[in-house]
């Protein structure tokens, strides 16, 4: 059996490099007939180093088979051009499975081109496309003016094989009537790269580079155009950094977006005035990207997280760190049931009033159900029963 995986944008590495290990693992105590060979595609969505090549590094994760070399754009240019290039790239390559994560651009664009595929030209017949994986299927935010909702709605709605990192997501599946049969509950792979990477992150100098101590300060992400490309909601959000940083330190890596938009907000200047050499407790201090063992080092160690990314929700949660997401709703509600997170909006006062809240709240609490660093396993297990199949069915046909 082939199998053709694609990463794209930052989120994407850390959930595929557990799942290229996992295949590994496989094949060296799998017999020959449930061999998994393994094709490794970035599109290229992501290409800067610092948000994309240092991942690698990071991650362990093997130079890709192919790039498309997409590069930025609007959405539909964006996903058109992963499309047809992708397209190249299954033709070549005619994998029996495409595994597909999260629900970035390239994710949708990749989904949509390896289900309408037709290898030999005979649409609907045995063997004419590869089946499509979906890992992290089933999140919903509810929320359609979020890009990644689209992108989930339909990744999961053209895929065969569904994997599940919360017991929602399988809600979400069946409500909308995807078959029980195709649905996996197998944890998350963002969590096994987190356990099998905690260690060594805590080596990483970062927090002697920053002068910062243990503890001692709050971390800041954000690169939602919602909030970031709304100078209203900029505002308010900068504000409420600008609030939290007279009692604690703030550190936040920017994302290219957000640094485009602060270079252009008067307010944000202001507010954000720190270079990245010594972290003051009197101010917010805006750094460049951070590779992945230095962020998570600075997660595990920050008092606090605010944030508006998904992948941050669910890692506080793992870490024990209370965590301020700056949106109206999250699709990952386990975080906010049985972790570390609390919904503020993004209002100044909304966001300063959870943060509040949050700094004196006891938390004590257990990883959510399957976030054991065993999700990529299981998920190889499912692959690897696949390929037994397949390989069989390859051997009688020729
Ligand atoms: C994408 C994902 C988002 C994910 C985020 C993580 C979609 C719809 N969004 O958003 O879900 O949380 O990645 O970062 O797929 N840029 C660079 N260098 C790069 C890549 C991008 O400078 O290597 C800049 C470009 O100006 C680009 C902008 O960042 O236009 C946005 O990049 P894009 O890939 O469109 O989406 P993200 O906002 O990063």
């Amino acid at each position: 059996m082939k199998i053709l995986s694609v990463v794209g944008a930052r989120p994407n590495f850390m959930k595929i490099a557990p799942i290229i290990r996992a295949v590994g693992e496989h094949n060296r105590a799998a017999p020959d007939r449930e061999r998994i060979d393994h094709v490794l595609v970035h599109t290229g969505q992501h290409y800067d180093r610092k948000m994309s090549g240092v991942f690698f590094e990071d991650l362990g994760l093997p130079d890709p088979d192919v790039c498309l070399g997409v590069g930025s754009g609007s959405h539909a240019v964006q996903t058109a051009e992963t499309m047809k290039r992708f397209e190249e790239a299954l033709l070549n390559h005619k994998p029996d499975c495409v595994v597909l994560v999260g629900d970035v651009n390239s994710t949708v664009a990749c989904a949509l081109t390896a289900s309408k595929i037709s290898y030999n030209g005979l649409p609907g017949s045995a063997g004419s496309r590869p089946l499509v994986a979906h890992v992290e299927a089933g999140l919903r935010s509810f929320d359609r003016d979020m890009p990644e909702e689209i992108n989930r709605i339909v990744t999961d709605h053209l895929s065969d094989l569904l994997f599940v990192t919360e017991q929602s997501g399988v809600d979400n599946l069946l409500r909308e009537g995807t078959g029980e049969g195709g649905i996996f509950f197998v944890g998350n792979t963002m969590i096994d790269t987190l356990l099998a990477c905690r260690e060594r992150a805590g080596s990483s100098p970062i927090l002697d580079t920053l002068g910062l101590s243990p503890g001692g300060f709050a971390l800041a992400t954000l690169h939602r155009p919602a909030n970031v490309d709304s100078p209203e909601k900029f505002r308010e959000i900068l504000g409420a950094l600008d609030e939290i940083s007279r009692s604690l330190a703030v550190v936040i890596p920017l994302h290219p977006r957000t640094l485009g938009r602060l270079r252009e907000t008067p307010e944000g200047r202001l507010a954000i005035l720190g270079g990245g050499q010594g972290a003051r407790r009197d101010r917010v201090n805006a750094i460049g990207p951070l590779s992945y063992l230095d962020f998570v080092c600075l997660m595990a160690n920050s008092r606090i997280v605010l944030t508006d990314s998904g992948g941050v929700q669910e890692e506080t949660t793992c870490l024990g760190v209370p965590c301020v997401t700056v949106r109206e709703n999250t699709e990952r509600p386990v975080t906010l049931t049985e972790g570390t997170n609390a919904l503020a909006g993004t209002s100044r006062e909304g966001i300063i009033r959870v943060f509040k809240r949050q700094m004196n709240k006891k938390f004590d609490c257990a990883a959510p159900r399957l976030w054991d660093g065993k999700a990529a396993e299981r998920i190889v297990k499912v692959l690897g029963e696949k390929a037994a199949h397949i390989n069989h069915q390859s051997k009688l046909s020729s």
